[in-house]
């Protein structure tokens, strides 16, 4: 099952990711990074910056990227990434991939990221947010256990969640291009981090519900290697937060997060 840590506030979360991920890299000659973007990954991205680890070697692959935005629109996941994670991190923006959403060649996009995916030799980590619908990377309800990266439609409810980044919800896209479920579960290591009441039903079912396309989050049940990070407000639907804390205040010295 999945690591679940029930932390104060944001930061703390932020904080233990970033020791999570610095601790992985250390061990790792050309480590990947998988990046998510949103407001959930901000404070695991700000802590890696006040570590001060150099990070100018890492390889990073974003989660998703909006379809129909003009090459550098501010909202764009590229523009997001390289202003959030690549400027304060030090990162190499040549290293920084984004699913290619030019429309001209957007039906192959898919396939020539997950080889670019495959070329680097995997994601070691990657940072997953969740959506209040379930979703995860933008997969959303009913997306295949086995997806791979492709073209989805947003549900309207991510489109009202996405719209505070907007003028309004008509100029949220409505297509995106995702990283699929299993790419998703590709990874080494997941770092699923959420804060707030309005993440808790979600949390919830990924973490305790059953496995199930409907629910994309509980990908997370069958992958060997998960950390949650999640404050009191989102883990409040948790039926075995007891537990969780019950393993986290006695988990042993060589265990790793
Ligand atoms: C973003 C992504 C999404 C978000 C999710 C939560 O790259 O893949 O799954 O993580 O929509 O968004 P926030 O963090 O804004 O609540």
């Amino acid at each position: 099952m999945a690591e679940v840590v029930i932390v104060t506030d944001a930061e703390a979360a932020g904080r233990l990711a970033a020791d999570a991920i610095l601790r992985r890299f250390a061990r790792i000659d050309q480590p990947v990074l998988g990046v998510a973007t949103g407001s959930t990954p901000l404070t695991t991205y700000r802590a890696l910056a006040s570590a001060g680890a150099d990070l100018s070697g890492v390889r990073c692959f974003a989660l998703d990227e909006y379809v129909g935005l003009p090459e550098g629109h501010p909202e764009s996941y590229r523009a997001v990434l390289d202003r959030e994670a690549v400027e304060p991190l030090g990162l190499d923006p040549a290293l920084l991939a984004v699913p290619d959403a030019s429309p001209a060649t957007l039906a192959s996009a898919g396939e020539r990221y997950e080889a670019a995916i495959t070329a680097a030799g995997g994601v070691d980590v990657q940072l997953l947010g969740i959506g209040t619908d379930g979703h995860i990377g933008f997969n959303e309800p009913g997306s295949s256990l086995a997806s791979r990266t492709r073209v989805k439609t947003l549900t309207t409810q991510t489109r009202e969640d996405n719209a505070r980044f907007f003028d309004s919800i008509d100029q949220v896209p409505l297509h995106c291009l995702t990283q699929g479920l299993g790419t998703i579960r590709d990874a080494r290591h997941l770092v699923l981090l959420a804060f707030g009441a309005n993440k808790a039903a979600a949390v919830a079912a990924a973490v305790e519900g059953p496995v199930s396309s409907g629910v994309p989050g509980s990908l997370i049940q069958l992958h060997p290697s998960v950390t949650v990070l999640v404050d009191e407000a989102a883990a409040s639907e948790l039926q075995h937060a007891d537990y969780y804390r019950l393993a986290y205040a006695n988990k042993p010295e060589w265990q790793e997060l």
